[in-house]
């Protein structure tokens, strides 16, 4: 492996993880302080399945932070999974080839294009996790 070989590696998991990693959370967090009862149900959880106790410090809650502890935070799961749905960091539809002229979103495509097509309006949103 060359040293420029690592160079690109690191540099492609610092691009395509720090933007998607930190919008989603941000929405995450966003999407607990409109929901306090899931907010109040995922700290319920954690504790639990970390067995967390009264005065621990940050220190000794990472150490209990295990992948058996993460593999019981089922809840958790799901809310950052339909975080990813209602806000998805990355609404993309995957490589495309043309075969013939498309029109997609009042677009033309000629034929033999390819790429990728980035549009929020893909993601399927509904809005009743965001009405109150
Ligand atoms: C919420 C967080 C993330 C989301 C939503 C996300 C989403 C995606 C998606 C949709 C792709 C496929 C792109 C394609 O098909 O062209 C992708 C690829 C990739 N992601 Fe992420 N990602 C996230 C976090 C991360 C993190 C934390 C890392 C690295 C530390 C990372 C590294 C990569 C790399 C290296 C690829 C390219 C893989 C390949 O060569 O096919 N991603 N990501």
């Amino acid at each position: 492996m060359t040293d420029q070989y690592l160079r690109d590696i690191t540099l492609n998991f610092i691009i395509a993880g720090k933007d998607t990693s930190a919008n989603t959370l941000a929405w995450f967090f966003y999407m607990l302080c409109k929901h306090p009862l899931v907010q109040e149900k995922v700290v319920k959880e954690v504790r639990e399945a970390v067995g967390i106790k009264e005065s621990m410090s940050a220190d000794e809650f990472s150490k209990l932070m295990t992948e058996e502890a993460l593999d019981k935070m089922q809840y958790l799961h799901a809310s950052l999974t339909e975080t990813l749905r209602l806000y998805p960091a990355v609404p993309l539809v995957k490589y495309l080839t043309i075969v013939s002229p498309t029109n997609i979103n009042s677009q033309t495509l000629s034929s033999c294009s390819s790429g990728k097509i980035f549009d929020n309006s893909f993601s399927h949103k509904h809005k009743l996790s965001d009405s109150k």
